[in-house]
């Protein structure tokens, strides 16, 4: 699929996506809408959050997931649904939370007919990552993994409303 350039129009959607749903893109979801309702900025923008898998279609967050975004005061309301190709035509900026989903995305939006969604990897708006970096997958792995998820996704959403939502 075509990439539009980075120095788009303002953004006014964008999907998070991992492996199962349940843990880093619902996280990156919650804490995105987190940052974008204190800056005032939620109700011009469309965030949601999927999984290239369908294990998981219907729950909600992990636990763990929901308990390290708690501890922030941050609730973490979506429900796991699978992505489709019709996401490239839905949204505006596409995020794939490793290199594994992007490859995944890449080939399930191929020969999207008008792709909207201009699709990258999540943390090629980190500050602190160098090259093409991955968010680990937490799942089969302890608490404090979940916690140096949530920083890095922190960050990594401060600078994506900050590059491209006017007022993030
Ligand atoms: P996520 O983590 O991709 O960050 O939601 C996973 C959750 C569940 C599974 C894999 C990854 N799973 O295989 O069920």
């Amino acid at each position: 699929m075509s990439t539009p350039p980075t120095d788009a129009a303002p953004l006014r959607s964008v999907l998070f996506v991992c492996l199962g749903n349940i843990c880093r893109s619902p996280l990156a979801e919650g804490v995105f809408l987190h940052l974008a309702r204190e800056a005032g900025v939620a109700e011009a923008l469309e965030v949601d959050s999927a999984g290239t898998g369908s294990w998981h279609v219907g729950d909600p967050p992990d636990p763990r997931a929901r308990e390290t975004a708690a501890r922030r005061g941050i609730r973490l309301e979506s429900r796991g649904r699978q992505v489709t190709p019709d996401d490239a035509r839905r949204f505006d900026l596409v995020l794939a939370m490793d290199r594994s989903n992007l490859r995944d995305l890449e080939a399930l939006f191929a020969g999207v007919p008008e792709p909207r969604a201009e699709l990258r990897l999540f943390r090629d708006f980190d500050p602190e990552a160098s090259g093409a970096a991955d968010v680990p997958d937490p799942y089969y792995g302890g608490d404090d993994g979940f916690e140096q998820v949530h920083e890095m996704v922190e960050r990594t959403c401060r600078s994506i409303l900050e590059a491209r939502v006017a007022g993030g």
